[in-house]
């Protein structure tokens, strides 16, 4: 069985009586942009997890007082916390996954790509630390533009010579989770059995939720098809819009990439059988990234599930070519704009 939800694994993890004192959990998570809208719920929803023995919460200010609170959970992780360009490298040094939030989030009328030039500057300090510090980490990169933060990731990464395309991820799990949601919404299934596969990239429409894909298998009428893909694309201004200027989407981007963390931290555990959609580096079009479902392994993507392309209806065969020109260019934005950087 696919499997994605934390929900489903805390329920594993209970049965295990021995689990919350099993040595097993022993890996380290940073979090960089942890005192955000973000980072501070995906901080707590980390403390959460029985595999996680430190976590470091890195942000330029704020970030004592998230850790001092965070770090009164009785769960098993230590709770450290870095502030400023100082303290980067030491809240990355022996880390195995990276999470970058750091950044600014849109307003209402903006799009994603309105936030590129602030962001990419600051994904690409941030980066250029992990290479330094921690070059073996898994790195979920969530600043948007995802579309272009992730290839400016992978330029920064070539350049310092230890670019591994299997380990860096742009984070698109809240575009599955919210399709996830609405699809048993509209049609009254249980949420925990409905996994729906978006694949493309982060931003309108380029993100593609594949409902002829969901698992399991669910018909649609076109005007349920057409509904849901708007619904699915337009979620994050949705929620933009109700917090009218007061930032985007928070709570759920933490429980999605919480779920994307325990995900990592499962495959780096040895667990055979952890998919996600992410945003990677990917042939399985002829766009240099592309997301998709795939595989997590100890060494990060393991494979591509190239079968959720292939027998696309015609409405989404003519929404993956139309989505294509626009994350070119997005992808494209971001390798010019790290590599004309010093
Ligand atoms: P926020 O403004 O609430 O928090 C951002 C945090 O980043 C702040 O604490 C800030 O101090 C910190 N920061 C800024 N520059 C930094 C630097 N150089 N180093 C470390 N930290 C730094 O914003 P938010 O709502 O948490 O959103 C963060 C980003 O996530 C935005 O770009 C937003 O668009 C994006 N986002 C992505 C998704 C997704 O699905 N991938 C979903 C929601 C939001
Ligand atoms: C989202 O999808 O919620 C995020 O990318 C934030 C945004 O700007 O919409």
């Amino acid at each position: 069985a696919l499997r994605g939800s934390v929900v489903p694994k805390a329920q594993k993890s209970s049965q295990k009586s021995q689990y919350h004192v099993n040595p097993l959990a022993s890996y380290k998570v940073a979090i960089l942009g942890a005192a955000g809208g973000i980072g501070q719920p995906l901080a707590l929803l980390v403390k959460m997890s029985p595999l996680v023995s430190a976590l470091h919460l890195y942000d330029i200010a704020n970030v004592k007082g998230v850790a001092a609170d965070i770090s009164h959970c009785n769960t098993p992780a230590q709770v450290l916390d870095f502030t400023g360009a100082s303290e980067l490298p030491n809240s990355l040094k022996g880390v195995d996954v990276v999470v970058i939030p750091a950044g600014v989030p849109r307003k209402p009328g903006m799009t994603r790509d309105d936030l590129f030039n602030i962001n990419a500057s600051i994904v690409k300090n941030l980066v250029e630390a992990v290479a330094d510090n921690c070059p073996d980490a898994f790195i979920h990169i969530i600043s948007n533009p995802v579309n272009s933060t992730v290839p400016i990731a992978a330029e920064i990464l070539k350049k310092k010579g230890v670019y591994d395309p299997k380990k860096l991820f742009g984070v698109t799990t809240l575009d599955v989770v919210r399709a996830n949601t609405f699809v048993a919404q509209k049609k009254n299934l249980k949420l925990i059995d409905v996994d729906v596969p978006v694949v493309g990239g982060h931003a309108g429409i380029t993100i593609l939720p594949l409902l002829s894909k969901t698992n399991p298998s669910v018909s649609f009428t076109d005007e349920e098809v057409q509904e849901l893909t708007v619904r699915i694309q337009n979620a994050g201004t949705e929620v933009g819009e109700e917090r009218a200027g007061a930032g985007s989407a928070t709570l759920s981007m933490a429980y999605a990439a919480a779920r994307f963390v325990e995900s990592s931290l499962r495959a780096l555990d040895g667990d055979a059988d952890v998919y996600e959609c992410s945003y990677v580096q990917s042939d399985l079009t002829e766009l240099p990234f592309f997301a998709s479902r795939v595989k997590l392994g100890r060494k990060g993507v393991e494979a591509f599930i190239s079968s959720d392309l292939q027998g696309l209806t015609t409405f989404e065969q003519e929404a993956l070519e139309a989505l294509k020109p626009e994350l070119k260019a997005s992808i494209e934005k971001g390798i010019a704009s790290a590599q004309k950087q010093p």
